[in-house]
């Protein structure tokens, strides 16, 4: 019988405007690249093809960068990881083609991931957990709470019903004239506002669902009503209006995650996904964990943000359960939790 070696996963993430290569060996990270693609602020939002074709141009030399990083060589590696679902159909073929490739040349598995779990592995990269975990998971596509039984073993309680949390606050971002992507623009703003300022509706949904489009509408018709009597009232009151959005989502976020803590009787609560690195829903979480008594898990900033370490990690668990994928993979823009 061979000697145990080390597991060397090769994971990549190409489902938005991020192109990512990480290497993991044994469930370790030692490298985790990310080239984050600039071309898209001038639109003020991801287009998609200019996406595809930015990650034709990165996917190369980022996976040689993780590569080297991490010290091995292409034949060190045991098995390769990609973000097959969801994204954008054409930034997901990049990474899946690459992948398959890559596979089919050394001769070693391929590892199908889904990016919204590997967002709530992303907290097992440096910590662990304890399961049961409850995960919000917020993102500029999603909005999940996700209940954790074990790393693949997952269950999504509810989710937005429209647009996603990270969406709202671009949308809200654009409308006072920020560039894309405008969440952490609001973030910095916010921290020198008032929240109790201005007064936005929150959503009343069932169980565990969330609903953004409503407080983007608010916000663009208190917007539009203020400028009539004033037209510098969005820059005049920048640091405030963002503070009381970001205080309103933030509430929506936390009134849904307390819901599900207290249903489900969880005590180990934690956060993923790129609206996660949002100051306001990091301090929030804090004050109910002391409340509550939750054990608070945060992801590392890397690993908030769309990267490929969440991809390897996942990948890992996967590959140490045979859980492989063949050359017939394809990628998928949406695709159910399983
Ligand atoms: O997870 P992610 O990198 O990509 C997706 O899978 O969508 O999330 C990106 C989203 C964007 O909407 C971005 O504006 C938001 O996360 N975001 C933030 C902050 N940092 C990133 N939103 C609010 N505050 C932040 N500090
Ligand atoms: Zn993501």
């Amino acid at each position: 019988m061979d000697p145990v070696k080390v597991v060397n996963i090769l994971a990549i993430e190409s489902s938005c405007d991020e192109t990512s290569a990480a290497i993991i060996q044994d469930g370790k990270v030692l490298s985790n690249f990310i080239a984050t693609q600039k071309v898209h602020e001038l639109y003020g939002g991801v287009v998609p093809e200019l996406a595809s074709r930015a990650h034709m141009q990165n996917i190369v030399p980022v996976v040689d960068a993780a590569i080297k990083e991490a010290n091995i060589s292409n034949d060190d590696i045991t098995a390769v990881a990609f973000t097959q679902s969801p994204g954008l159909i054409g930034s997901l073929l990049v990474g899946v083609c690459f992948a398959k490739a890559f596979a089919q040349a050394k001769g070693i598995p391929l590892i199908a991931v889904h990016h919204m779990q590997a967002h709530v592995l992303a907290h097992f990269i440096n910590d662990k957990p304890e399961f049961p975990f409850l995960c919000l998971t917020v993102s500029g596509g999603h909005t999940q709470i996700v209940l954790c039984k074990d790393y693949l073993d997952m269950e999504v309680l509810g989710e937005t019903i429209d647009d996603a949390a990270g969406e709202a606050f671009d949308k809200v971002a654009k409308m006072l004239g920020l560039p894309y992507p405008g969440g952490p623009l609001v973030d910095k703003y916010a921290q020198q506002g008032d929240p109790l300022k201005f007064k936005f509706p929150m959503s009343e949904m069932k169980d565990y669902e969330f609903s953004f489009s409503g407080i983007k509408t608010s916000v663009l018709y208190f917007l539009q009503a203020q400028k009539k009597l004033n037209p510098d009232f969005a820059t005049e009151n920048l640091k405030d209006i963002c503070a009381s959005v970001q205080y309103t989502i933030v509430n929506m976020l936390m009134q849904k995650l307390r819901k599900a803590a207290k249903d489900f009787n969880i005590k180990n609560v934690g956060i993923a996904g790129g609206v996660s690195a949002n100051s306001g829903l990091r301090k929030a979480i804090q004050e109910a964990g002391e409340k509550y008594g939750w054990k608070v898990c945060i992801p590392e900033f890397e690993y908030c943000t769309d990267n490929a370490a969440m991809i390897g990690i996942t990948g890992y668990h996967k590959f140490l359960k045979g859980d492989f994928t063949t050359l017939a993979a394809s990628p998928s823009a949406r695709a159910t939790w399983h």
